[in-house]
């Protein structure tokens, strides 16, 4: 019987595993997060926070973009493979996370068959110059060394011309959401200035002090940015795109 349903199971598997279906993601560690901050010497401000609810599975991603151009779009925005590089040229970034080959343009009802990257395609564009929204999404990983990996990646903003019209890396911080601890899917965005400093949730962590427990790879030493990190290289992205 058992072994029976095990077989069902694994048909199951072979049947529906397309090559191109994204995993769910699951497992992620719900005490850190990785955000992106716009730099703010262009006029398009705005970030990305994802970190993971505390059932590990798939990702909670917020997104605040305000000060978008008011013609152009309406605007797409995805995670690039690479991150942005020291000149801060978003031409840098490579294509999409797309480590399953999913189709595009994403067919919004089945979002496994989309590239994990195109966030705008699963989750939708934006039609004006503003959004602030947030939702879940199955597919991203906050685990270094896996396929849907976001942490060492890199948030890039289009108009519908396929022009790159905003970019910024990712940078890991301690603590899951920003609106403290537990926090999870469905809270809303913070008001004000995400990654300010001071509404992260904990104390900066150290550098050295970066390696959280979680992390089955070892790998936390490579991402053990500090909040500080953010902001200064932030700082230094938006210097080198002026
Ligand atoms: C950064 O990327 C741009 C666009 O791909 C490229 O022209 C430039 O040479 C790169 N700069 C560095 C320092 O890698
Ligand atoms: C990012 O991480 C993934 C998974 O660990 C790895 O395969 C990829 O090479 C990394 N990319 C960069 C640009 O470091
Ligand atoms: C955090 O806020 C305190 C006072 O509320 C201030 O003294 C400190 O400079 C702030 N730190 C950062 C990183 O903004």
């Amino acid at each position: 019987m058992r072994s029976a349903v095990l077989l069902s199971v694994a048909s199951a598997l072979v049947v529906t595993t397309s090559a191109t279906d994204a995993p769910d993601v699951t497992g992620n560690p719900s005490n850190i997060g990785y955000t992106a901050i716009i730099p703010s010497s262009g006029p398009i401000s705005g970030e990305i926070l994802i970190f993971a609810p505390n059932t590990g599975n798939g990702a909670t991603v917020q997104v605040n973009l305000q000060n978008l151009p008011t013609t152009g779009g309406p605007f797409a925005y995805h995670i690039h493979a690479l991150p942005v590089n020291s000149t801060g040229s978003c031409e840098s970034t490579g294509g999409h996370l797309d480590p399953y080959t999913g189709t595009t343009p994403c067919n919004t009802p089945t979002p496994a068959s989309c590239q994990v990257g195109d966030l705008s395609g699963k989750h939708g564009t934006v039609p004006y110059s503003s959004l602030v929204t947030n939702y879940g999404d199955a597919y991203l990983s906050l685990v270094a060394d896996t396929p849907a990996f976001i942490g060492n990646r890199s948030f890039v903003v289009h108009d519908a011309s396929g022009a790159r019209i905003a970019c910024a890396n990712f940078v890991f911080h301690n603590g899951g959401g920003y609106s403290g601890p537990g926090s999870g899917a469905g809270s809303a965005a913070p008001t004000g200035s995400v990654g300010g400093g001071n509404s992260t949730g904990g104390t900066a962590p150290s550098k050295t002090g970066a390696v959280p427990s979680f992390t089955p790879m070892g790998a936390a030493s490579v991402m053990g940015g500090a909040v500080g990190g953010v902001l200064g290289i932030v700082a230094a992205v938006g210097a080198a795109l002026l």
